[in-house]
């Protein structure tokens, strides 16, 4: 007699086990809304200037002439503490990419933009995603201040042979 009721317990439990499995399938339908936030990041992602990048610097507050070699001695240094943990000057790849060539490949004012607020770039450039897949590391911000930044730019003009 006992047995027979555990046993009809136990049917009852797979019964309700079973209902459950099945009736979780229903609410998904109802859905619609979901497009929305895809369709505003493309349009964040359409409005970044892959040439400029994005922060503060543009063609107009960034300028670049004969070297000044004393603004690149300072960038050296700044680079010493800040940088080379994870930056070669060559064209190898240590951490992050080598910097061999960054100059000719990058206009001076997107270097001066990544090297100040490398997330959101790093979140919307495409070459950049493309070396952060290489290289799975996100490059941390180094709290630049803008004189420092534009040393570094020095140094890695003067790195790539700018006299
Ligand atoms: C913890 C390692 C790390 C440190 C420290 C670091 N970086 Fe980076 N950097 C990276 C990585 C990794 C990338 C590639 C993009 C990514 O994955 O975020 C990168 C990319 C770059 C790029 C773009 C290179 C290219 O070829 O387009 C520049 C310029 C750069 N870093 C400059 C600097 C400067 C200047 C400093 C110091 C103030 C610095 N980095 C400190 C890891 C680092």
């Amino acid at each position: 007699m006992k047995r027979a009721y555990l046993t009809s317990v136990f049917l009852a439990a797979l019964a309700l086990l079973a209902a459950c499995g099945g009736g979780e399938q229903k609410p998904e339908t109802d859905g619609g809304s979901a497009a929305e936030p895809a369709k505003s990041m493309v349009a964040d992602a359409s409005s970044y200037d892959p040439k400029r990048g994005e922060g503060k610097f543009n063609e107009s507050n960034v300028t670049v002439g004969a070297l000044d070699a004393a603004m690149a001695a300072k960038g050296e240094a700044i680079s010493g503490t800040k940088c080379f943990s994870c930056h070669k000057t060559t064209d190898e790849k240590l951490v992050g990419p080598g910097w061999k060539g960054i100059t000719q490949r990058k206009a001076p004012y997107w270097i001066m933009n990544f090297i100040t607020n490398p997330d959101p770039m790093i979140d919307k450039d495409p070459e950049v995603q493309a070396q952060l897949e290489l290289c799975l590391v996100r490059m941390p911000n180094q709290n630049l201040t803008d004189d420092d930044a534009r040393q570094v730019l020095e140094f890695m003009r003067k790195n790539d042979g700018a006299k």
